[in-house]
């Protein structure tokens, strides 16, 4: 039966589809995108994150041989966060039903950001930088193909791109500190 007002969907035409959702998890039958291309995506989201880690976490153990100790908790903040993001990516990929690829063969293949170990101090930040500028351009992309069809991913990478954009100022902040 359905409602005469516009706004408001037939209640028990919800109910019905939500009791058939359940049968297939959290992600409805009714998902708007191309599911295995939104998995994929997220998986490449999901190395990059974990490159992202590896290599704050190099740049951490590095930067405290350099006696750099305010830098490196830094790269180690940097890397929480990042494991973090991981984490998150992992669990929204099992929300739709796919599965987290977590193999470390062709992990790098698979990820936007790039392992650099750097050799000075300078150079570690600088490569955090780039990494950072790369990932921040490349989730706006997520974001816009996201859209409207799955609020919930899209929402995910809003908040990884508000953290990367944080990233990339602490970072540029470092520079500019170095350059005293
Ligand atoms: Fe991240
Ligand atoms: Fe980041």
């Amino acid at each position: 039966m359905a409602s005469n007002h516009p706004f408001l969907t037939d209640i028990e035409e919800l109910r019905r589809r939500a009791w058939e959702d359940m049968k297939s998890g959290a992600v409805t039958p009714g998902y708007a995108l191309d599911r295995t291309q939104a998995i994929t995506l997220l998986n490449r989201v999901l190395a990059s994150e974990i490159v992202c880690v590896l290599r704050y976490k190099r740049h951490y153990f590095m930067a405290q041989g350099l006696n750099a100790e305010p830098i490196a908790q830094e790269f180690l903040q940097h890397a929480a966060d990042e494991q973090l993001h991981a984490d998150q990516v992992a669990l929204r990929i099992t929300q739709l039903q796919g599965e987290p690829d977590l193999n470390p063969e062709g992990m790098l293949s698979r990820s936007a950001s790039q392992y650099k170990e750097g050799t000075s101090l300078v150079d570690m930040i600088k490569e955090d930088l780039v990494a950072e500028r790369v990932v921040v351009m490349w989730y706006a992309e997520i974001i816009r193909w996201f859209g409207d069809a799955d609020t919930t991913s899209r929402r995910l990478m809003e908040d990884l791109l508000a953290k990367e954009e944080e990233h990339a100022d602490d970072l540029s902040d470092l520079l500019v500190e170095m350059d005293r």
